[in-house]
């Protein structure tokens, strides 16, 4: 399928009150390698690729999987960062589409153990929503969490995301299956709660500046 030019993202740097947000570059490998080895324990309960034998070939693979998907309009990936301390991975975001045709996406996120409870993961998929809602003019954003991730059904509570169902064992973790709900936020509800305030924790701006 043809990718139209309001699906692609530019590849430009985010900021919202505490966070840099921006794609992937090569010498990000590193910094991304030592957030998920100092996070490992925590990440793997629900994500099926963090591994102890995660590897700095793995990191190394993923930042070139992202910067081609990127290019190609497939998935974005972003790290995040905080401003005040920008050389440090404190996590990663993402958004891809889901349905072309339907304008659906869906956002996945992890935050490093050290900087969990601070709002990080809700500030950073807060403005996954802007992007999602507002430059790919998405009509429906989903999160898909496992069940039982307290801390995820929080981060999307917060939000506004509704929670629509469960997708029975639809992923394995550590060789035990575990069952997603899936969470969906429409475009008029995101209008309606950034409008009422709801939902908007901090204001975004591609760059202080206001470029
Ligand atoms: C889930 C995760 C992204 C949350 O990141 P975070 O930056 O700590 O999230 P936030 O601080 O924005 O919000 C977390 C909320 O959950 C709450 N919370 C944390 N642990 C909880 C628990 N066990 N039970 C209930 N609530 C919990 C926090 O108190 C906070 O809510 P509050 O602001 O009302 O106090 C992070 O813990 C993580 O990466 N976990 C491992 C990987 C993962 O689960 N990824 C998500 C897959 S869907």
């Amino acid at each position: 399928m043809r990718i139209s030019a309001r699906d692609l993202l530019p590849p430009i740097e985010r900021y919202t009150e505490r966070l840099l947000l921006r794609p992937f570059r090569r010498r990000d490998i590193e910094a991304l390698y030592t957030a998920v080895r100092d996070s490992q324990a925590e990440l793997a309960e629900y994500l099926p690729w963090a591994t102890k034998t995660f590897t700095r070939a793995g990191a190394a693979g993923f930042v070139r999987e992202s910067m081609r998907s990127w290019r190609e309009g497939k998935a974005y990936d972003f790290t995040i960062r905080l401003q005040e301390r920008p050389e440090r991975h404190v996590g990663n975001i993402s958004i891809w589409h889901v349905s072309r045709s339907s304008r659906s996406g869906e956002i996945g996120y992890w935050i490093r153990t050290e900087d969990t409870g601070r709002g990080i993961a809700t500030e950073a998929t807060h403005a996954a929503l802007r992007i999602g809602f507002e430059d790919l003019s998405m009509h429906r954003m989903v999160l898909r969490v496992a069940v039982g991730n307290k801390a995820s059904e929080r981060v999307a509570t917060k939000l506004g995301f509704v929670r629509e169902g469960v997708l029975r064992e639809e992923i394995q973790v550590g060789g035990r299956w575990m069952d997603h709900s899936v969470w969906g936020l429409l475009d008029h509800e995101y209008r309606c709660l950034t409008r009422t305030g709801r939902g908007r924790k901090t204001p975004d701006s591609v760059n202080p500046d206001g470029r």
